[in-house]
């Protein structure tokens, strides 16, 4: 038995609104504490105002990307280090939206975790398989070859990353991994990361897609789930804060 704690973090994706917003963290900080960390991964113009309402409240706030570079000519980007001042504990990298939709490859993840470590964010790394690749046999392949990237990019810190094992097809799609088939990835994972790191045994592996209040507490069972990365019910105080109680 490892003594990991669980984490169960909201990515609330281009959603809300400042009023809205206000509500939901109003509505949340009522129900915790949880045995859980908890965390809100939200679009960076918020982080000020998700900042001050959450300061003190026990539960941490991240953003959902970061640029790869420190600073300099990239319009419409956002630096680690803007995310830092602004008190982010986390910053999700590769998530499969932004590897399908910005074409981002295993080499700028990399870049990414290894860019918010240097500005001690926590990078929560995205991997997972596409339908397509887990009906060709490829699921491992996908996720080995994603998070190998990671593992080399960064070095001896990998410890002190999140990893988030999200299969595209599950997320938004009310289809969630069975936590049979889920547990079989983390497994592999931890394996892998073991072959990097001592401290594999330490790190958090969560799963992400689909995640709702009536599947968590099954999924959060299985031995190498450590919590939650969780989209459309995190928008929603009650949801949200049952999932958070499962972990
Ligand atoms: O990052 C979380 C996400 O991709 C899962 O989304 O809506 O299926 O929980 P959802």
């Amino acid at each position: 038995e490892s003594g990991r704690r669980g984490l169960v973090i909201g990515n609330w994706k281009m959603n809300g609104s400042r009023v809205a917003n206000l509500d939901l963290l109003t509505a949340l900080k009522e129900r915790g504490p949880w045995v859980a960390e908890v965390a809100v991964c939200v679009p960076t113009p918020y982080l000020a105002d998700v900042a001050l309402s959450l300061q003190g409240s026990g539960i941490a706030w991240g953003a959902q990307d970061c640029s790869r570079h420190e600073s300099g000519a990239f319009t419409g980007e956002v630096s680690a280090p803007m995310l830092a001042e602004f008190g982010c504990r986390y910053v999700l990298v590769g998530h499969s939206e932004r590897r399908q939709y910005h074409r981002e490859s295993d080499n700028d993840v990399a870049d990414k975790a290894k860019i918010a470590l240097a500005h001690r964010l926590t990078p929560v790394v995205c991997v997972g398989e596409t339908l397509a690749e887990r009906e060709a046999g490829a699921t491992e392949a996908v996720v080995k070859r994603q998070l190998s990237a990671v593992i080399h990019g960064v070095g001896h810190c990998i410890a002190q990353i999140v990893v988030a094992y999200e299969p595209v097809w599950a997320i938004g799609t009310g289809r969630t991994a069975s936590p049979e088939e889920a547990q079989a990835v983390h497994a592999l994972l931890r394996g892998q990361l073991a072959a990097a790191t001592v401290h594999a045994r330490d790190m958090r592996i969560l799963y992400g897609g689909s995640v709702k209040a009536d599947n968590a507490a099954a999924l959060f069972a299985q031995p190498d789930i450590d919590g939650g990365l969780v989209g459309g019910a995190a928008l929603d105080a009650q949801g949200f804060s049952a999932i958070c109680r499962a972990a």
